[in-house]
This record gives C-alpha cells, structure tokens and sequence, in this order.
C-alpha cells in the first residue's frame, strides 16, 4: 500500500503567533477527530520549524518538512538553509523544485538533482514537485513536458534512493489560481508518471511512490480528486493556512 500524504505548504505566510494558534489547531482536530490513515506534514518557513516541531510532538502522524534547502552541505553561503539543519530541527520532509522557487529563484534541473541529493543524504524525504505551465498544456505536450522535468533531475538516482522520494504534480495554471485540474486531468498526468517511473525502475518500485496533486486543493474538490487511483494525496498552499480546511482535506481520503 502507497503512503497517503497531505502535505501543507505555508509558502511566506504566518507572524509567529499565527504560526502557532494554526499548528495547535491542526493537531488539535487531527488528535480530536477521526481521520483515515494519512500522514500529515506541515511545512512552514524556516524560522517556524522549531516550534511548529514541538507543537506536533506526539502526534505520530504529523510530520515536519521544510520548503526548499540548499543544495550545499554546509559553508559560506549566507542566507542559505542546509539539508542537515533541516534534519536537526526535527524535519523528515523538505519541499524541493516548487514551481516557484523554479520560476522566482531560477532553480534549474540540475539544481534541483542536488537539493535531493542533499536531502536524502540528511534522511529526509524530498517532496519533489514538477508540472507545466498554461502554455505547455494548451499546446498539448504537458505529459512530455513533465516526464523530462523528472528525467532531468531525478533519474540518475538509485531505486533505493527513488523509493525514499514523493512527487508532487503541481500544474502551475492550477496554483493559487482557484483553477483546479479536473479529478480526470490530473489521474491522467500521475499515471503518466508512475508508469514514466516504471519504465526506468520498474513497476513495483514505481507502485510504491507516492504522487500527490497540487494546485488549487480545496475541501470542495478534494475528495473527487483524491478517490483517483494514482493520486495519493495533496500539496496544499492556500488551504493549509485554515486550519479547518486542511484538516477538512486530510479527512478527505
Ligand atoms: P495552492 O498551492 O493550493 O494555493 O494552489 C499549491 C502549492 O503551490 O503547493
């Protein structure tokens, strides 16, 4: 059985205080309230990690990630966060090639092939987000377009080490767009990519990853998307800044 994950991507949102009451809230509905089998992760800005951390502690299913790290292990390089802190300030998860840091920040494929060395090497499960613009979709090469994005970056990585990462199919028409992909649009893509995986590593590695969709996740569509055969769960921006939505989305499965 495929890990089920939602995941909450809090981008450059949350004061301090904010941070907290939305942590404590979450766990709280998640301690007090039935939920399906599904691991939660909460990603908040760095400066969030510690606390958020000690909010979830003991709650088994919820889990800390980060945003992004630095493709470097350690060094001069300021303003950067490493991998290792990540995985010292209690993260098991790190967000890698949203497509905002792609698009804003200019991470390139190979970029990206070194941040998720740097987080498996430091034990943390990559959440590795690929997708397509407007364009590419309008055009109709949305599929290849994707499967290279995944080739470009991860396929020098070992089965073992392919095991360890989630994809997240993130179509960027659909991120905080209010524009959701249709439950159909988006099994189409991730069965794309599982069998993209399996055609390099072979089926039963590629059954075993987990592929969430992301882009405009709400409580209204969760459900239908997630009843999907290949979507395994969510990355969920927007959403995840209201505690009742998000838990609303885990309890979507
Ligand atoms: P959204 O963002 O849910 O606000 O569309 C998703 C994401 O960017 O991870």
């Amino acid at each position: 059985m495929r890990k089920k994950i939602v995941a909450g991507n809090w981008k450059m949102n949350c004061l301090q205080e904010e941070g907290q009451k939305l942590t404590s809230e979450i766990v709280n509905m998640i301690k007090d309230e039935p939920t399906a089998d599904v691991t939660v992760v909460l990603n908040p800005p760095y400066v969030h990690l510690h606390a958020v951390n000690k909010l979830i502690a003991g709650v088994d299913r919820v889990h800390l990630g980060g945003q992004n790290c630095s493709d470097q292990a350690s060094g001069a390089f300021t303003g950067e966060v490493s991998a290792g802190m990540l995985a010292s300030f209690g993260a098991s998860y790190v967000i890698i090639g949203h497509s905002e840091r792609r698009q804003y920040f200019n991470e390139t494929n190979e970029l990206l092939t070194a941040k998720t060395r740097q987080a498996l090497d430091n034990g943390l499960q990559p959440i590795f987000c690929c997708g397509e613009p407007l364009e590419i979709r309008e055009a109709g090469t949305h599929e290849t377009y994707v499967k290279d994005q995944l080739t470009a970056s991860l396929f020098n990585f070992t089965e073992e080490e392919l095991k360890k990462i989630v994809i997240a199919y993130e179509p960027i028409w659909a991120i905080g767009t209010g524009k959701t992909a249709s439950s159909e649009q988006a099994q189409d893509m991730h069965a794309a990519i599982r069998s993209h995986l399996a055609g390099k590593y072979g089926d039963a590695t590629a059954n075993e990853i987990s592929i969430l969709y992301g882009g405009s996740c709400k409580p209204d569509n969760a459900k239908e998307i997630f009843s999907k055969p290949d979507v395994d769960g969510g990355l969920i921006g927007g959403a995840s800044l209201k505690s009742r939505d998000f838990v609303a989305i885990v309890q979507s499965f």
